[in-house]
């Protein structure tokens, strides 16, 4: 290989694609039309490249470094140097109150002598002795905020400096990278008017103490981009209308996931193989409407003779709650009801580019869930692929109805561990609110190793009951149990039912109905729990530091 062939070879290797999975829109049915739009599929030239640097804040060339300022006017380690070698401009814009220490805020300084960066993004730390993970990944939202309309190609974060509290130099680069990607997603794809101008960011670095740390940070970014490229799949697919985003549009895109990876494969079950596996739970959903139901079975092979984790992701593209019909408000937004399966999906891409040592299987039933005149009524009692007998007293609780028979199929794989993630139940915002993902498992430590991960990477959950006495609420007159078991503790009694089909197997359900999506001017997936779902995974695969 000549130097020029060995140096391309190189600086390919060193780039990292970051949301590269992004949508093929050239199959875009819209249903009952003939017609095939001509959306051109995403453009994979999202590149990002991450380095360290252990250069004075003043003395490095970039096209912005970020450099804190606590309350009270306590400049923070890179602020105290741009100071000095600005002849005091810090200081000065402090005094002049056109700097703040305030949490979120974010002064742009441009052209400043004696520094060599083009932009200096100085942001608000807040109180010294309290800046922990939250005020700094705000601190760096704030700073992209700020200049990702800009120009800017490259941007060094200088808050690493700081004393930030219960982390690590892997965890301070991987959280700032995971903000700056997140920040720098939008999703305009369906809009035909001139978009925004995508960011030109292209190189992340991170200042760094000691060169013994530079492995570490650079580990950081490294899986950081690869959780953004799974967040932003996961994203694209919530964000997609459910007239796009169909049962058939997600298993084509788990299919062109198999195709970009070597050791992943996706085998999609169709509803006659549905039929003859007894799926009837599942096809009882999907009955009331005529966008076929599907499986996605998604198989990554990355250790040799070792028992899979099995992911299982609620994929149903549009909840309309089927006869017993959900009110009109908001109604929308149950477009994200496939959150679960995008966020397993995401997972899968993680994992897949990351080419962790684990052997991941991803399981998604996805159908919609609409009223008509062959749809399930309330009432109807259908049999399960596990044998057990359902009476639906509710069509709007059809998440359980689809995961069951995925979690009885999915016994196949002889899961070392399984997770079942799921837009499962409205009383899971009463209990939790918007900020924490519900936990729920027969077994308290497969329970608290998970909210465990959740709080190392920052996408954080809360332990819920499960019980034999939460159990009683779901009896039937009928059949063997019902599928809802009234008001009073909702998300516990949707986690029983899923639990009678999950007997033997370690387990637990992750309720996302909190967490999936933000509604209001912030309306968009999330993209969560994919950081917290990866961090199971990295730890399982022995590669955290
Ligand atoms: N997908 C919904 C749950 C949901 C509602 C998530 C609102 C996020 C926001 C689920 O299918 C559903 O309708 N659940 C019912 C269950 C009830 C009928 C027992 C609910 O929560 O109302
Ligand atoms: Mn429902
Ligand atoms: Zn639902």
């Amino acid at each position: 290989m000549t130097a020029v062939a060995a140096a391309l070879v190189f600086s390919q290797r060193s780039r990292n694609l970051i949301q590269s999975n992004r949508l093929d829109y050239r199959f875009y049915f819209v249903r009952d039309s003939v017609s095939v739009t001509h959306y051109l599929p995403r453009k994979s030239t999202h590149y990002m490249e991450y380095f360290t640097t252990t250069s004075a804040a003043s003395r490095r060339a970039s096209g912005c470094i970020i450099i804190g300022v606590y309350e009270r006017g306590n400049k923070g380690i890179a602020a105290t140097d741009v100071d000095a070698a600005s002849g005091g401009q810090i200081s000065k814009l402090i005094k002049r109150g056109d700097i703040s220490g305030n949490p979120g805020s974010c002064t742009v300084l441009t052209s400043i002598a004696g520094v060599k960066a083009q932009r200096i993004a100085v942001v608000g730390l807040g109180s010294k002795s309290k800046f922990g993970i939250s005020a700094y990944r705000r601190a760096i939202a704030a700073a992209i905020s700020a200049v990702k309309g800009s120009k800017v190609e490259d941007i060094v974060n200088y808050l690493t400096l700081e004393n930030v509290a219960d982390t690590s130099a892997y965890y301070l680069a991987r959280y700032a990278t995971e903000t700056i990607g997140n920040a720098i997603y939008s999703f305009t794809e369906m809009k035909t008017k001139r978009k925004k101008p995508s960011s030109k960011l292209r190189k992340i670095g991170h200042a760094i103490a000691s060169r013994g740390d530079a492995a570490k940070s650079k580990q950081g970014s490294q899986h950081a981009i690869a959780i953004v490229e799974g967040m932003s799949l996961c994203r694209d697919l919530g964000n997609l209308p459910a007239n796009v985003c169909t049962p058939s549009f997600l298993a084509r895109t788990a299919q062109k996931l198999a195709r970009q990876h070597t050791k992943l494969e996706t085998r999609v079950i169709n509803e006659p193989e549905m039929k003859r596996l007894g799926m009837h739970a599942l096809l009882s959903v999907t009955a009331g409407t005529k966008e076929p139901a599907k499986l996605i079975v998604m198989q990554y092979k990355g250790a040799v003779r070792q028992q899979p984790v099995v992911l299982v992701g609620k994929g149903v593209t549009f909840d309309s709650g089927g006869i017993s019909l959900k009110p009109g408000p908001g109604m929308d937004e149950m477009k994200f009801d496939m959150c679960g399966a995008a966020s397993v999906i995401g997972t899968m891409a993680t994992v897949a580019r990351l080419k962790l040592p684990i052997n991941l299987t991803v399981v998604v039933p996805t159908c919609e869930n609409m009223p008509g005149n062959y749809a399930t009524r309330p009432g109807d009692i259908i049999t399960s692929m596990s044998g057990l007998t359902i009476e639906v007293l509710n069509t709007d609780a059809e998440g359980r109805l689809i995961l069951c028979d995925a979690l009885t199929y999915s016994r196949r794989f002889k899961p070392a561990l399984m997770i079942d993630v799921a837009t499962l139940t409205g009383a899971c915002i009463i209990a939790l609110g918007h900020h924490r993902t519900a936990v729920m498992s027969p077994d308290d430590e497969i329970a608290s190793s998970i909210t465990k991960a959740g709080i190392a990477a920052d996408d954080r959950s809360w332990h819920m009951p499960m019980g034999e006495e939460y159990m009683r609420q779901l009896r039937s007159n009928f059949a063997d149990f019902a599928n809802i078991g009234g008001r009073d503790g909702g998300s516990v009694t949707a986690a029983c039912f899923l639990g009678k089909f999950t007997e033997g197997i370690d387990w637990a359900h992750l309720d996302i109905a909190g967490t999936a999506w933000h509604s209001g001017s912030r309306k968009g997936a999330t993209g969560r729990p994919v950081p917290m779902l990866t961090e199971i995974l990295l730890s399982r695969a022995g590669v955290l530091p």
